[in-house]
């Protein structure tokens, strides 16, 4: 439960973003009052700057199971993704001119990819299945000679659904492909080896795993090939010039830290919470439709349409929880999920889904009363539904 100017609210958003972790916090609070050198800075003030920011590196590459020095802190997954895609697209041989993504991207990737393409780059937009999985036929077939970069989710920020991106790494290497992973939405919530996933870039969020906004990490594998967007004096050895954000990157040291002791523990748990949840929505709200590939999916994830109702109705109706819907808002005009459209789902159907994601500290009293909210504030809009239509049917056969 969430208290402040709001008041009493059961916080279903942690892919929106988490709180700030108490022990992150205070990691962070010295380099913010006293610590305050430049990690550039030749004297013992500096130094001690250096030394927090090297500790860092070490504990996020300790969590990705990378080399500390593969580690490039930037300002977030936005600013990481950015720098994976435009940066490998800079050093891509004449001959690769391809970039082979997933039609379910963040904007953080929909965005680069888009502006290469209008630079006469061809974007292969892999399709996704009905359940929201990758269709991994598709993408293997798409794997030319021509392609200089496959970028994907590793966790699909709405759907939690799970991207395939260690059998696709394999098969786009062989192809002479960079791979890069979009790890905002799994860093923290399932374990993330870049060994494993063979991976050569992966991008992290600070602010999705308990880290404060404004801080993230790009994962650079030794050797890969990439040109720095920014240009500058020279830090993170040049691919990210500008002075460290220190108490941030110590900040997002702590929270890889903190994660790399709890993340199992959690993840169960949170899971256990997500399975009480759904039971209880679909008890109390007739033809509810999951939209999250339970099996393949992050387990704090539930991305679900209740029948009839819009979801930003329901959720103004429902106060007391603090969630999502996939929806957009352009000129007053809604629009439903990219996301649930890709996957086929009828517009209507995707205008009333709701994203509940659930974090380390959801409590079990949490989700019976989120579900209780949620399931009244349903029927009350059915019934205020039922009611006007009734009245509108009255007046016409007037
Ligand atoms: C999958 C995914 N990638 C990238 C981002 C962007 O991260 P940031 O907010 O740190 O720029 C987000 C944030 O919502 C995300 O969910």
């Amino acid at each position: 439960m969430t208290g402040g100017d709001a008041g009493e609210i059961v916080y279903l958003d942690h892919n929106a973003t988490t709180p700030v972790a108490p022990e992150v916090l205070e990691a962070m609070l010295p380099y913010l009052r006293t610590a305050y050198g430049n990690p550039s800075s030749d004297h013992p003030i500096g130094r001690h700057a250096r030394a927090a920011v090297e500790g860092a590196r070490e504990q996020v590459a300790a969590l990705l199971g990378a080399s500390p020095d593969e580690i490039i802190f930037t300002s977030g997954g936005t600013e990481s993704s950015n720098l994976a895609i435009f940066g490998t697209a800079a050093t891509a041989p004449p001959g690769r001119r391809r970039i082979i993504t997933s039609s379910v991207e963040h904007p953080a990737t929909v965005s680069p990819c888009e502006r290469l393409e209008a630079n006469g780059w061809a974007v292969t937009r892999v399709p996704v299945t009905r359940a929201g999985l990758l269709e991994l036929t598709s993408a293997t077939a798409a794997l030319t000679q021509d392609v200089a970069l496959c970028t994907m989710l590793l966790a699909q920020n709405e759907t939690g659904a799970l991207l395939p991106l260690d059998d696709l790494a394999r098969e786009a290497h062989e192809a002479g492909a960079i791979v890069h992973a979009d790890g905002a939405q799994a860093i923290g919530k399932i374990p993330v080896s870049v060994e494993d996933l063979g991976v050569d870039l992966l991008s992290v969020a600070g602010h999705k795993c308990y880290a404060p906004k404004g801080i993230g990490a790009l994962y650079v594998r030794r050797g890969a090939p990439l040109a720095p967007f920014l240009v500058g004096a020279g830090q993170e050895r040049g691919l990210r010039p500008g002075t460290e954000n220190v108490a941030g990157i110590v900040g997002l040291g702590a929270a890889c830290e903190l994660a790399r002791s709890r993340l199992a523990r959690d993840s169960a748990r949170i899971g256990v919470h997500r399975h009480e949840l759904l039971t209880a929505l679909l008890a109390a709200v007739p033809g509810l439709v999951c939209h999250t590939p339970l099996d393949a999916s992050l387990p704090n994830t539930l991305f679900v349409s209740f029948p009839g109702v819009r979801g930003t109705d329901l959720l103004a109706r429902a106060p007391g929880v603090a969630a999502s819907t996939g929806s957009a808002c352009h000129s007053g005009e809604e629009t439903p999920s990219a996301t649930l459209i890709a996957m086929g789902v009828a517009p209507e159907v995707a205008l009333s889904a709701v994203r509940l994601s659930l974090g380390r500290d959801t409590t079990g009293d949490e989700i019976a009363l989120a579900a209780d909210l949620l399931a009244a504030a349903y029927h009350q809009a059915r019934e205020e539904r039922s009611a006007s239509e009734k009245s509108k049917r009255g007046e016409e056969s007037r």
